[in-house]
């Protein structure tokens, strides 16, 4: 089964392949309670050890009366362990439980109303005073017959039991998703569940995540070296700051100045880890190694392999210095590690080739530490500040592996750059000043390969183009462009025009993601 490894109470949510699967767990942590996902194809009566405190089967596409024997192993039903399912999860508890499930020709999806039958702890602040509120359904099939010692707590005029309970066995089911903000007060049912039935306690506050993720690689790494890159953003930022305080100097951090960074970066990250954090930091300058491999290269995907190939050697070859190395830590997050286990994860094209720290050194034979893989990225912020990371830091928009390459169409030159780390920062810089950095997911200046006419003073100019980007996002999935009022719009323009040497017009990308990305390569 998953990653059951963190000695932790928790609810354990069981996934039958429900889009809405990771928002239980968001929910139930946004409590302060952990949570974890494990497929319904893997999960053995006899994995289930006593930190699960409670079970939540998701919701999901299939259909109980089609269903093989194998969809779920019965036995866990009988562990004396309180369950809440959720849409199918409701569906086949019953079913299990001796109940009938059919396709309704009373299809419910979107809103439905829901009247309170009869009383339970699983309601307790869920209904106002009218004793029916709005939920929101997403369903074709429904129980049609309750199996023994279960109750009808509440009806839709569909959905007769839209929530029932078995207050035996502690058994629960919602035809609805509590999940959902569409549902009127669904995280009562969600709280309810997990605090006054599972009687589960707070333990997943960032000040518990230190302290059990610090332990964590205390144990598993012991007086053992690792190795890990810093690029300055926060994933990489909180790992290195969570080793240091675990293991001090035997935390090795590599940071290779590709020389298509933002500007000052570097500086700033020495400054932070070398000097304040003190971190045993190596700082590799390779400016000059990038912009000579990249000469002549116009390709995106040819550049981008390109910066990804060279970063993996050098970094290889300072790594080879620092001798007996067991273990090399990553930044990898819950939902990348959710999205590759989930049962309805489906192949995507290949739109860019992602540079990433992740998969490195193969050869290398290292041992892979994961500090933050049960935590989505709001909870690394969070965790970043319990460890005393500058904000700064923990709230920067995100930053491509390949840096500023990707954000010069055409060729690469180190005048093109200096140019273009200078407009990225005026406009960062700008979006501080009027206090909306934090509004938007991600801002950026572009160079773009055309050069145009202008007119400065008498004279006649031929310069660069320069493309400004600021999108507002969930997740970097999908993307809108942020709206300026025009006076921001004139005064970033005006600045980048007016300091800029080798640019004289500035405009704005309007595009969304789709059909466009957010970065231009
Ligand atoms: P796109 O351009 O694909 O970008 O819409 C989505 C998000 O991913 C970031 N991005 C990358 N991050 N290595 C990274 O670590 C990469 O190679 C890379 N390419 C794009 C991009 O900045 C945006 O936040």
């Amino acid at each position: 089964m998953m990653s059951l490894n963190l000695d932790l109470d928790k609810i354990l949510i069981i996934d039958f392949g429900s889009q809405f699967t990771q928002l239980i767990i968001r929910r139930i942590r946004e409590f302060g309670v952990f949570s974890d996902l494990v497929s319904h194809k893997k999960i053995k009566s006899s994995d289930i050890d006593n930190n699960i405190k409670g079970i939540i089967l998701s919701g999901g596409p299939l259909n109980v009366y089609q269903l093989n024997k194998k969809i779920f192993d019965k036995k866990i039903l009988s562990l004396g362990i309180p369950i809440l399912g959720i849409c199918f999860g409701h569906q086949i508890l019953s079913k299990f439980s001796g109940g009938k499930v059919k396709n309704s020709q009373h299809r419910e999806f979107g809103y439905a109303k829901i009247h309170k039958k009869n009383n339970s702890l699983l309601i307790k602040n869920f209904f106002k005073k009218k004793n029916f509120n709005k939920v929101w359904m997403s369903h074709a099939d429904q129980v049609t017959k309750l199996p023994k010692s279960f109750k009808v707590i509440a009806s839709t005029n569909n959905s007769k039991f839209a929530i029932v309970e078995n207050k035996y066995k502690n058994f629960f089911g919602v035809q609805f998703h509590p999940e959902v903000t569409h549902t009127e007060n669904g995280k009562k049912i969600i709280k309810n569940f997990i605090f006054s039935i599972c009687k589960m306690k707070k333990n997943w506050l960032p000040k518990n995540q230190k302290f059990q993720l610090i332990q964590e690689i205390k144990e598993r790494v012991g007086k053992n070296k690792v190795i890990c890159t810093l690029s300055g953003g926060v994933d990489s930022s909180v790992v290195a700051q969570l080793l240091n305080k675990a293991i001090g100097k035997n935390l090795y951090c590599i940071f290779v100045n590709t020389g298509l960074l933002r500007k000052n970066e570097e500086k700033q990250v020495i400054d932070t880890f070398k000097k304040k954090l003190k971190i045993n930091l190596i700082y590799i300058n390779a400016e000059n190694k990038f912009i000579n491999k990249l000469k002549n290269i116009s390709n995106p995907e040819t550049k981008r392999k390109i910066i990804g190939n060279l970063f993996i050697k050098i970094f290889e070859s300072y790594a080879k210095k620092i001798r007996d190395v067991k273990f090399l830590a990553q930044g990898t997050l819950y939902p990348d590690l959710i999205e590759s286990k989930s049962v309805t994860g489906s192949q995507t094209a290949k739109i860019k080739s992602h540079h990433n720290v992740g998969g490195l050194p193969k050869k290398m034979k290292l041992k892979l530490i994961e500090p933050l893989k049960f935590l989505f990225k709001d909870e690394v912020r969070k965790l970043g500040l319990e460890l005393n990371l500058d904000k700064d830091i923990i709230s920067r928009h995100p930053f491509p592996g390949p840096g500023l390459a990707i954000r010069m169409p055409g060729l690469i030159t180190k005048e093109k750059i200096a140019i273009l780390k200078d407009a990225d920062h005026y406009f960062i810089q700008a979006l501080k000043k009027h206090n909306l950095y934090h509004k938007i997911w991600q801002a950026y200046a572009a160079l773009l390969p055309v050069k145009t006419v202008g007119v400065m003073g008498d004279n006649r100019t031929y310069e660069y183009l320069c493309l400004l980007r600021a999108i507002t996002s969930e997740d970097g999935m999908t993307a809108d462009f942020f709206e300026f009022k025009k006076s921001f719009i004139q005064e970033i323009s005006n600045k980048i025009v007016n300091s800029i040497k080798g640019i004289n017009r500035v405009v704005y990308d309007i595009t969304s993601k789709p059909p466009s990305t957010i970065e231009l390569e």
